[in-house]
Protein backbone atom coordinates (compact mmCIF):
# COMPACT_ATOMS: atom_id res chain seq x y z
CA UNK A 1 0.00 0.00 0.00
CA UNK A 2 1.16 3.73 -0.24
CA UNK A 3 0.42 6.62 1.91
CA UNK A 4 1.25 10.19 0.80
CA UNK A 5 2.43 12.75 4.01
CA UNK A 6 1.59 16.52 3.28
CA UNK A 7 4.68 17.46 4.50
CA UNK A 8 4.72 21.26 3.19
CA UNK A 9 3.83 24.51 4.51
CA UNK A 10 6.53 26.42 6.73
CA UNK A 11 5.81 25.58 9.90
CA UNK A 12 5.36 28.73 11.84
CA UNK A 13 3.46 27.99 14.42
CA UNK A 14 6.10 25.52 15.70
CA UNK A 15 8.88 27.99 15.62
CA UNK A 16 11.32 28.90 17.21
CA UNK A 17 12.08 24.98 16.32
CA UNK A 18 11.03 25.04 12.57
CA UNK A 19 13.40 27.67 12.38
CA UNK A 20 16.10 24.47 12.26
CA UNK A 21 14.25 21.70 10.45
CA UNK A 22 10.83 20.88 8.78
CA UNK A 23 8.24 20.43 11.15
CA UNK A 24 7.57 16.90 10.14
CA UNK A 25 11.45 15.98 11.37
CA UNK A 26 11.03 17.76 14.73
CA UNK A 27 11.92 15.29 17.46
CA UNK A 28 9.03 13.94 19.15
CA UNK A 29 9.65 11.52 22.07
CA UNK A 30 13.06 11.43 20.94
CA UNK A 31 12.11 10.40 17.13
CA UNK A 32 10.89 12.96 14.35
CA UNK A 33 7.22 13.45 13.99
CA UNK A 34 6.46 11.54 10.64
CA UNK A 35 9.21 8.52 11.52
CA UNK A 36 6.28 7.66 14.00
CA UNK A 37 3.84 7.62 11.70
CA UNK A 38 5.97 6.28 8.79
CA UNK A 39 6.63 3.35 11.36
CA UNK A 40 3.23 2.27 12.18
CA UNK A 41 2.31 2.78 8.59
CA UNK A 42 4.92 0.03 7.52
CA UNK A 43 3.41 -2.44 10.35
CA UNK A 44 0.02 -2.51 7.75
CA UNK A 45 2.04 -3.30 5.28
CA UNK A 46 2.36 0.01 3.10
CA UNK A 47 5.40 0.14 1.10
CA UNK A 48 5.83 3.27 -0.46
CA UNK A 49 5.87 6.77 0.81
CA UNK A 50 5.20 9.77 -1.08
CA UNK A 51 6.34 13.28 0.94
CA UNK A 52 4.55 16.22 -0.47
CA UNK A 53 7.05 18.86 0.05
CA UNK A 54 6.97 22.60 -1.22
CA UNK A 55 10.56 24.24 -0.21
CA UNK A 56 14.27 22.12 -0.93
CA UNK A 57 14.11 19.35 0.72
CA UNK A 58 17.68 18.36 0.88
CA UNK A 59 17.26 17.88 5.19
CA UNK A 60 13.91 15.86 4.52
CA UNK A 61 16.67 13.68 1.59
CA UNK A 62 18.88 12.82 4.04
CA UNK A 63 16.25 11.79 6.61
CA UNK A 64 14.80 9.48 3.60
CA UNK A 65 18.15 7.74 2.99
CA UNK A 66 18.25 6.98 6.72
CA UNK A 67 14.69 5.60 6.68
CA UNK A 68 15.72 3.42 4.03
CA UNK A 69 18.37 2.05 5.49
CA UNK A 70 16.39 0.64 8.40
CA UNK A 71 13.16 0.30 6.69
CA UNK A 72 12.23 -2.18 3.59
CA UNK A 73 10.08 1.14 2.06
CA UNK A 74 10.42 3.25 -1.06
CA UNK A 75 10.09 6.93 -0.09
CA UNK A 76 9.87 9.22 -3.49
CA UNK A 77 9.42 12.88 -3.11
CA UNK A 78 6.28 15.23 -5.31
CA UNK A 79 7.52 18.92 -4.64
CA UNK A 80 5.66 21.58 -5.50
CA UNK A 81 7.00 24.64 -7.21
CA UNK A 82 4.10 26.83 -5.04
CA UNK A 83 2.17 25.79 -2.14
CA UNK A 84 -0.72 23.86 -3.27
CA UNK A 85 -2.64 23.51 -0.62
CA UNK A 86 -3.66 20.22 1.72
CA UNK A 87 -5.62 18.86 -2.34
CA UNK A 88 -3.48 20.34 -4.79
CA UNK A 89 -0.41 17.97 -3.78
CA UNK A 90 -2.41 15.01 -4.03
CA UNK A 91 -3.40 15.83 -7.81
CA UNK A 92 0.27 16.70 -8.05
CA UNK A 93 1.38 13.11 -6.90
CA UNK A 94 -1.26 11.25 -8.89
CA UNK A 95 1.04 8.96 -10.70
CA UNK A 96 2.36 7.73 -7.62
CA UNK A 97 -1.61 7.54 -5.96
CA UNK A 98 -3.41 5.74 -8.77
CA UNK A 99 -4.25 1.90 -8.95
CA UNK A 100 -6.82 -0.08 -7.66
CA UNK A 101 -5.76 0.43 -4.53
CA UNK A 102 -6.82 2.78 -1.48
CA UNK A 103 -4.01 4.82 -0.08
CA UNK A 104 -3.49 6.74 3.17
CA UNK A 105 -3.00 10.51 3.46
CA UNK A 106 -1.90 12.14 6.81
CA UNK A 107 -0.90 15.27 8.19
CA UNK A 108 2.74 15.54 9.12
CA UNK A 109 2.20 16.72 12.49
CA UNK A 110 -0.87 14.50 14.31
CA UNK A 111 0.31 11.96 16.79
CA UNK A 112 -1.84 8.89 18.52
CA UNK A 113 -1.90 5.18 19.09
CA UNK A 114 -2.56 5.29 14.94
CA UNK A 115 -5.06 2.67 14.14
CA UNK A 116 -4.42 1.85 10.41
CA UNK A 117 -5.38 -1.95 10.19
CA UNK A 118 -8.78 -0.96 11.91
CA UNK A 119 -9.27 1.85 10.01
CA UNK A 120 -8.47 0.15 6.52
CA UNK A 121 -10.82 -2.71 8.01
CA UNK A 122 -13.28 -0.05 8.78
CA UNK A 123 -12.92 1.73 4.93
CA UNK A 124 -13.56 -1.82 2.82
CA UNK A 125 -16.41 -3.07 4.43
CA UNK A 126 -18.25 0.54 4.11
CA UNK A 127 -17.21 0.48 0.52
CA UNK A 128 -17.00 4.47 0.52
CA UNK A 129 -15.03 6.46 -1.38
CA UNK A 130 -13.07 7.80 1.63
CA UNK A 131 -12.87 7.70 5.50
CA UNK A 132 -11.50 10.32 8.00
CA UNK A 133 -9.93 9.56 11.34
CA UNK A 134 -11.82 11.68 13.64
CA UNK A 135 -12.06 11.90 17.31
CA UNK A 136 -13.34 14.66 20.05
CA UNK A 137 -12.06 17.61 21.72
CA UNK A 138 -12.46 20.62 23.85
CA UNK A 139 -12.03 23.58 21.64
CA UNK A 140 -13.48 22.46 17.78
CA UNK A 141 -13.15 25.91 16.35
CA UNK A 142 -9.51 25.06 15.62
CA UNK A 143 -9.96 22.18 13.60
CA UNK A 144 -12.23 20.88 10.69
CA UNK A 145 -15.37 19.39 12.18
CA UNK A 146 -17.24 16.30 11.18
CA UNK A 147 -21.02 15.98 11.33
CA UNK A 148 -22.14 12.30 10.70
CA UNK A 149 -24.77 10.10 11.14
CA UNK A 150 -24.39 6.86 13.70
CA UNK A 151 -23.08 4.85 11.01
CA UNK A 152 -20.15 7.12 10.04
CA UNK A 153 -21.85 8.56 6.73
CA UNK A 154 -20.34 12.41 7.02
CA UNK A 155 -23.32 14.79 6.15
CA UNK A 156 -21.28 17.44 6.91
CA UNK A 157 -17.24 18.56 7.25
CA UNK A 158 -16.48 22.19 8.45
CA UNK A 159 -13.11 23.28 8.23
CA UNK A 160 -11.90 25.87 11.16
CA UNK A 161 -16.04 26.65 12.36
CA UNK A 162 -16.81 29.96 13.51
CA UNK A 163 -19.91 28.86 15.51
CA UNK A 164 -20.61 25.36 16.71
CA UNK A 165 -21.30 22.63 14.81
CA UNK A 166 -19.95 19.66 16.84
CA UNK A 167 -17.45 18.41 18.57
CA UNK A 168 -16.04 15.34 16.81
CA UNK A 169 -13.10 16.64 14.58
CA UNK A 170 -11.03 15.30 11.55
CA UNK A 171 -7.67 13.84 12.99
CA UNK A 172 -5.77 14.51 9.96
CA UNK A 173 -5.38 10.97 8.72
CA UNK A 174 -7.55 9.61 5.70
CA UNK A 175 -8.10 6.18 3.62
CA UNK A 176 -8.90 7.47 -0.06
CA UNK A 177 -9.82 5.65 -2.98
CA UNK A 178 -8.04 6.51 -6.24
CA UNK A 179 -11.02 8.22 -7.86
CA UNK A 180 -11.35 10.53 -5.22
CA UNK A 181 -7.80 12.17 -7.23
CA UNK A 182 -10.34 12.59 -10.20
CA UNK A 183 -12.35 15.20 -8.17
CA UNK A 184 -9.24 17.20 -7.27
CA UNK A 185 -8.21 20.43 -9.39
CA UNK A 186 -4.23 21.18 -10.25
CA UNK A 187 -3.87 24.38 -8.27
CA UNK A 188 -3.40 25.21 -4.79
CA UNK A 189 -6.73 23.88 -3.08
CA UNK A 190 -8.24 22.74 0.71
CA UNK A 191 -9.09 18.73 1.15
CA UNK A 192 -11.35 20.42 4.26
CA UNK A 193 -12.50 23.03 2.91
CA UNK A 194 -13.31 22.47 -0.67
CA UNK A 195 -12.92 17.98 -1.71
CA UNK A 196 -14.54 16.49 1.88
CA UNK A 197 -17.79 19.06 1.95
CA UNK A 198 -18.38 17.77 -1.69
CA UNK A 199 -18.00 14.20 -1.10
CA UNK A 200 -19.77 14.68 2.26
CA UNK A 201 -23.12 16.15 -0.11
CA UNK A 202 -22.62 13.42 -2.45
CA UNK A 203 -22.92 10.62 0.70
CA UNK A 204 -19.15 9.19 -0.46
CA UNK A 205 -17.32 9.64 2.83
CA UNK A 206 -17.17 8.17 6.73
CA UNK A 207 -15.68 8.78 9.37
CA UNK A 208 -13.73 6.06 11.90
CA UNK A 209 -13.61 7.14 15.60
CA UNK A 210 -10.11 7.12 16.94
CA UNK A 211 -10.36 5.98 20.89
CA UNK A 212 -7.27 7.01 22.49
CA UNK A 213 -5.00 10.00 22.84
CA UNK A 214 -4.83 12.35 19.98
CA UNK A 215 -2.92 15.68 19.33
CA UNK A 216 -2.05 17.88 16.49
CA UNK A 217 1.66 19.21 17.82
CA UNK A 218 2.19 21.42 15.06
CA UNK A 219 1.65 24.47 18.42
CA UNK A 220 4.48 23.88 20.86
CA UNK A 221 1.92 24.23 23.47
CA UNK A 222 0.44 21.29 22.34
CA UNK A 223 3.27 19.82 21.20
CA UNK A 224 4.12 19.60 25.30
CA UNK A 225 0.33 18.19 25.69
CA UNK A 226 1.09 16.09 23.54
CA UNK A 227 4.37 14.55 24.78
CA UNK A 228 2.08 14.41 27.83
CA UNK A 229 -0.75 12.22 26.46
CA UNK A 230 2.16 9.96 24.64
CA UNK A 231 4.44 9.52 27.51
CA UNK A 232 1.04 8.87 29.60
CA UNK A 233 0.06 6.29 27.35
CA UNK A 234 3.20 4.19 26.43
CA UNK A 235 3.18 4.04 30.46
CA UNK A 236 0.14 2.89 31.28
CA UNK A 237 0.33 -0.33 28.56
CA UNK A 238 3.10 -1.34 29.86
CA UNK A 239 1.80 -1.16 33.21
CA UNK A 240 -1.51 -3.42 32.05
CA UNK A 241 1.62 -5.52 29.94
CA UNK A 242 0.20 -4.92 27.02
CA UNK A 243 2.51 -4.58 23.86
CA UNK A 244 3.64 -1.31 22.79
CA UNK A 245 6.62 -0.09 20.67
CA UNK A 246 8.64 2.70 22.16
CA UNK A 247 10.37 4.18 18.80
CA UNK A 248 12.13 6.52 20.60
CA UNK A 249 13.65 5.19 23.28
CA UNK A 250 13.09 3.63 27.05
CA UNK A 251 11.16 4.69 30.36
CA UNK A 252 13.49 5.04 33.21
CA UNK A 253 12.98 4.40 36.32
CA UNK A 254 14.89 5.10 40.17
CA UNK A 255 14.75 7.16 42.85
CA UNK A 256 15.51 10.10 40.88
CA UNK A 257 12.81 9.61 38.83
CA UNK A 258 8.81 10.17 39.35
CA UNK A 259 5.96 8.62 36.70
CA UNK A 260 7.15 8.54 32.74
CA UNK A 261 10.35 9.68 31.92
CA UNK A 262 11.64 8.65 28.32
CA UNK A 263 15.44 8.95 27.63
CA UNK A 264 17.32 7.13 24.35
CA UNK A 265 17.98 3.72 23.52
CA UNK A 266 21.29 3.55 25.70
CA UNK A 267 19.13 4.09 29.16
CA UNK A 268 20.83 5.82 31.73
CA UNK A 269 23.94 5.37 29.94
CA UNK A 270 22.93 7.47 26.89
CA UNK A 271 22.27 10.46 29.33
CA UNK A 272 23.87 12.20 32.27
CA UNK A 273 21.49 12.68 35.22
CA UNK A 274 23.41 13.96 38.19
CA UNK A 275 22.84 13.66 41.84
CA UNK A 276 19.98 14.55 43.84
CA UNK A 277 17.45 15.52 40.52
CA UNK A 278 14.18 14.95 40.70
CA UNK A 279 12.75 14.26 37.19
CA UNK A 280 9.38 13.40 36.05
CA UNK A 281 6.66 13.32 35.49
CA UNK A 282 6.22 13.68 31.73
CA UNK A 283 10.14 14.23 30.76
CA UNK A 284 11.26 13.73 27.41
CA UNK A 285 15.07 13.73 27.42
CA UNK A 286 17.34 13.20 24.10
CA UNK A 287 20.99 12.05 23.24
CA UNK A 288 23.89 13.40 24.97
CA UNK A 289 21.90 15.52 27.09
CA UNK A 290 23.67 16.74 30.78
CA UNK A 291 21.90 17.62 33.73
CA UNK A 292 23.74 18.52 36.97
CA UNK A 293 23.13 17.70 40.48
CA UNK A 294 19.78 18.36 42.06
CA UNK A 295 17.87 19.55 39.18
CA UNK A 296 13.94 19.74 38.83
CA UNK A 297 12.17 18.89 35.64
CA UNK A 298 8.73 17.93 34.75
CA UNK A 299 6.29 17.90 31.87
CA UNK A 300 9.34 19.43 29.71
CA UNK A 301 11.20 18.00 26.37
CA UNK A 302 14.57 18.34 26.65
CA UNK A 303 16.35 18.02 23.00
CA UNK A 304 19.63 16.21 21.93
CA UNK A 305 22.46 17.74 23.40
CA UNK A 306 21.14 20.05 26.25
CA UNK A 307 23.35 20.87 28.70
CA UNK A 308 21.60 22.27 32.49
CA UNK A 309 23.52 23.52 35.16
CA UNK A 310 22.72 22.53 38.35
CA UNK A 311 20.08 22.85 41.22
CA UNK A 312 17.84 24.50 37.57
CA UNK A 313 14.04 23.53 37.18
CA UNK A 314 12.26 23.09 33.94
CA UNK A 315 8.70 23.15 33.56
CA UNK A 316 6.52 23.32 30.52
CA UNK A 317 8.68 23.88 28.51
CA UNK A 318 10.96 22.76 25.35
CA UNK A 319 15.02 23.18 25.13
CA UNK A 320 15.87 22.81 21.76
CA UNK A 321 19.20 21.22 20.11
CA UNK A 322 22.32 21.95 22.01
CA UNK A 323 21.14 24.73 24.33
CA UNK A 324 23.18 25.59 27.58
CA UNK A 325 21.24 26.30 30.83
CA UNK A 326 22.84 27.85 33.53
CA UNK A 327 22.65 26.79 37.41
CA UNK A 328 20.33 28.10 39.65
CA UNK A 329 17.72 28.63 36.59
CA UNK A 330 14.08 28.36 36.89
CA UNK A 331 12.36 27.66 33.16
CA UNK A 332 8.35 27.84 33.42
CA UNK A 333 4.80 28.09 31.70
CA UNK A 334 6.05 27.50 28.12
CA UNK A 335 9.27 28.84 27.37
CA UNK A 336 10.04 27.67 23.98
CA UNK A 337 14.10 28.03 23.45
CA UNK A 338 15.29 27.19 19.84
CA UNK A 339 18.54 25.94 18.43
CA UNK A 340 21.44 26.52 20.78
CA UNK A 341 20.29 28.96 22.94
CA UNK A 342 22.38 29.71 26.39
CA UNK A 343 20.57 30.67 29.89
CA UNK A 344 22.58 32.33 31.88
CA UNK A 345 22.86 31.39 35.46
CA UNK A 346 20.05 32.85 38.09
CA UNK A 347 17.71 33.80 35.34
CA UNK A 348 14.12 33.40 35.66
CA UNK A 349 12.33 33.23 32.51
CA UNK A 350 8.29 32.59 32.23
CA UNK A 351 6.40 32.44 28.93
CA UNK A 352 9.27 33.13 26.58
CA UNK A 353 9.88 32.04 23.28
CA UNK A 354 13.75 32.25 21.98
CA UNK A 355 15.03 32.30 18.57
CA UNK A 356 18.14 30.09 17.76
CA UNK A 357 21.43 30.84 19.20
CA UNK A 358 20.63 33.47 21.26
CA UNK A 359 20.98 34.30 25.27
CA UNK A 360 19.09 34.99 27.85
CA UNK A 361 20.81 37.21 30.25
CA UNK A 362 18.00 38.67 32.56
CA UNK A 363 15.04 37.37 34.24
CA UNK A 364 12.20 37.76 31.93
CA UNK A 365 8.19 37.42 33.96
CA UNK A 366 5.94 38.31 31.13
CA UNK A 367 5.22 36.54 27.71
CA UNK A 368 7.85 37.55 24.79
CA UNK A 369 9.36 36.48 21.86
CA UNK A 370 13.39 37.13 21.89
CA UNK A 371 14.05 37.51 17.95
N1 LIG B 1 2.58 19.70 0.53
C1 LIG B 1 1.93 20.65 1.19
N2 LIG B 1 1.67 21.83 0.56
N3 LIG B 1 1.56 20.43 2.47
C2 LIG B 1 0.91 21.43 3.12
C3 LIG B 1 0.63 22.68 2.54
C4 LIG B 1 1.03 22.88 1.17
O1 LIG B 1 0.83 23.93 0.55
N4 LIG B 1 -0.01 23.45 3.45
C5 LIG B 1 -0.12 22.71 4.57
N5 LIG B 1 0.45 21.49 4.39
C6 LIG B 1 0.51 20.37 5.33
C7 LIG B 1 1.05 20.71 6.70
O2 LIG B 1 2.45 20.49 6.76
C8 LIG B 1 0.31 19.74 7.59
O3 LIG B 1 0.97 18.49 7.65
C9 LIG B 1 -1.01 19.54 6.89
O4 LIG B 1 -0.84 20.00 5.55
C10 LIG B 1 -2.18 20.31 7.55
O5 LIG B 1 -1.81 21.65 7.67
P1 LIG B 1 -1.87 22.42 9.07
O6 LIG B 1 -1.39 23.79 8.82
O7 LIG B 1 -1.20 21.62 10.13
O8 LIG B 1 -3.44 22.46 9.29
P2 LIG B 1 -4.25 22.60 10.64
O9 LIG B 1 -3.57 21.91 11.75
O10 LIG B 1 -4.60 24.02 10.85
O11 LIG B 1 -5.63 21.82 10.28
C11 LIG B 1 -5.59 20.53 9.70
O12 LIG B 1 -5.35 19.54 10.68
C12 LIG B 1 -6.40 19.40 11.69
C13 LIG B 1 -5.98 18.24 12.59
O13 LIG B 1 -4.81 18.53 13.22
C14 LIG B 1 -6.95 20.25 8.99
O14 LIG B 1 -6.81 19.05 8.28
C15 LIG B 1 -8.09 20.14 10.01
O15 LIG B 1 -9.28 19.78 9.35
C16 LIG B 1 -7.76 19.09 11.05
O16 LIG B 1 -8.78 19.02 12.04
MG1 LIG C 1 -1.72 20.97 12.03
Amino acid sequence: MKALFLAGGYGTRLRPFTFTKPKPLIDFANEPIILHQIKALHAVGVRTIVLAVNYQPSEMRKFAKEVKKELDIEIKFSLETEPLGTGGPLKLAEEYLKGNEPFFVLNSDVICDFPFADMLEYHKKNKSEGTILATKVEDPSRYGVIVHQENGKIERFVEKPQEFVGDRINAGIYILNPSVLDTIPLRWTSLEREIFPKLAKEEKIYCYHLNGFWMDVGKPGDFILGSTLYLKFISSQIKESKKVKIHGGVLIEGEDIQGAVLVPKEGRKGVQIGENCRIGPNVVIGKNVRIGNGCRLKNCTIMDGVVIGQSSYIENSIIGWGSHIGSWTRIQSHCFLGEDVTVRDECNINSLTVCPHKGVNQNIMKETIML
